[in-house]
């Protein structure tokens, strides 16, 4: 006979493979493709958290689980972290679309009333409990797609009370369904119409009202800025984020975007958790946000979906030892699609990044640029137990498969929120 085997919650058992990850703090160049694949991987989780992760006639006989989860033969990996989504709209624009389709550019929707600000009359006219409601959906639907945890932003409000109230829609949201949402407060996404002609009284606003408001109430981990020339320039995006330093709120840009600007320099600067976007970083931009040890964080199917020809030069980033995560960007506009395997078939297509490289630029990296790098991103003992289980033989298929959601179970927490009964 030997030793007792360790009584457990739970065991995942039956995989293909488990793919993950490993470590705490971003993974950079060469090492941003450096998985562990497991053939035949199992997990062995406790009180919500990953107590091993081996092969699985070794963990079978070394713990007696309450509960067995089969992976029937799928690939395991951790939970999806989406590190940039704008979640908390009301209305659609899929007029947009058309008009983009027939040759109109984002910024001429956006200078003839579309755009942000057709989001933020939506959002001003919903109640809290409306925008709720249309979150919650919008989080089932992350996890459905095996995302377990997102940064969730503001930034259809544009006023002191309607931030706010997106802002603790977001809080409720936290404690009513199993996706953590990380929440960054976006006020400077655009100047809102009544302070047309009036950008500084507006960037004054956030910086003594809004900002110290949700620091206060601790409504938001981070504050973001649309770093742009016809929302804020560099100065007012200094002001703005160095306010919000200062009131302990860590720090994410929209940078270099639309326009070479220099977002992605400003972030280095500043010391900002991640640079987002960066279809025109330069050089020095690039350099920059190496040396700060910024994550830049790609969205890889907004240029796409703006028809916009300027990419991101994730390669170069790569090459020069950034550690990029991968996000939807998910929102109203420019991209309104929620699925991260649909990003990573696209930065493989268009990045030429491996499917392992797209595999910890959705989890670690991501759980990195959200100070979670420690908690979440990786399979690996002491880590919150977030997985997802994919209707897939390995982790190529990530990328390889399009347009089916492939996903199988989902382990947040360490309980299961999602299975489905289905092939
Ligand atoms: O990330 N760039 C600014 N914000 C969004 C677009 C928001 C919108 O169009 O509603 C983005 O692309
Ligand atoms: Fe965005």
């Amino acid at each position: 006979m030997g030793a007792a085997r360790e009584p457990i919650d739970l065991l995942v058992v039956g995989s293909s493979e488990l793919a993950t990850a490993r470590g705490r703090s971003p993974r950079a160049g060469a090492e941003l493709g450096r998985i562990e694949v497991l053939p035949r991987g199992a997990v062995a989780i406790d009180a919500g958290r990953i107590v091993a992760v081996g092969p699985e006639p070794e963990l079978v006989a070394g713990f007696s689980a309450r509960r067995t989860l089969d992976a029937r033969g799928g690939t395991v990996v951790p939970g999806f972290v989406d590190a940039h989504t704008h979640p908390v709209f009301a209305g659609t624009r899929e007029t947009e679309f058309e008009q983009r389709t027939r040759g109109a550019t984002y910024l001429e929707i956006a200078r003839a009333g579309g755009g942000i600000l057709a989001s933020v009359s939506g959002v001003r006219a919903a109640t809290e409990e409306e925008l709720l409601a249309r979150l919650l959906e919008r989080l089932a639907r992350f996890l459905e797609l095996g995302t377990t945890t997102i940064e969730a932003k503001s930034g259809y409000g544009l006023s002191l009370a309607d931030e706010l109230k997106s802002l603790r829609v977001i809080a409720r949201a936290n404690g009513m369904q199993p996706v953590e949402c990380v929440a960054t407060c976006l006020g400077a996404h655009d100047v809102p119409p009544e302070f047309r002609g009036r950008r500084a009284d507006y960037v004054a606003l956030l910086c003594d009202e809004l900002l110290p408001q949700v620091a206060e109430q601790r409504l938001a981990e981070y504050c973001d800025v649309f770093t742009e020339a016809h929302t804020f320039d560099l100065d007012d995006s200094r002001r703005l984020l160095t306010r919000a330093r200062g009131l302990g709120l860590g720090l994410r840009l929209h940078a270099d975007q639309l326009s070479a600007l220099g977002g992605a320099e400003l972030a280095a600067e500043l010391g900002a958790a991640s640079a987002d976007h960066l279809e025109h970083v330069t050089e020095r931009g690039i350099e920059a946000l190496g040396r700060a040890g910024v994550v830049p964080v790609l969205c890889p199917i907004v240029p796409l979906y703006l028809r916009q020809e300027r990419e991101a030069p994730a390669r170069r980033m790569i090459d020069a030892g950034l550690a990029p995560a991968l996000s939807t960007d998910f929102n109203p506009g420019s991209c309104y699609g929620q699925s991260l395997p649909e990003v990573l078939t696209w930065a493989a297509l268009r990045y030429r990044m491996s499917a392992a490289e797209c595999l910890t630029a959705a989890t670690l990296n991501a759980a990195c640029s959200l100070g979670r790098g420690a908690e979440l991103g990786t399979l690996e003992p002491g880590k919150r137990a977030d997985l997802v289980v994919l209707d897939q033989p390995n982790h190529l298929h990530l990328c390889y498969e399009l347009g089916r959601n492939a996903v199988r179970a989902v382990v947040a927490r360490g309980r299961v929120v999602l299975e489905r009964s289905g092939p």
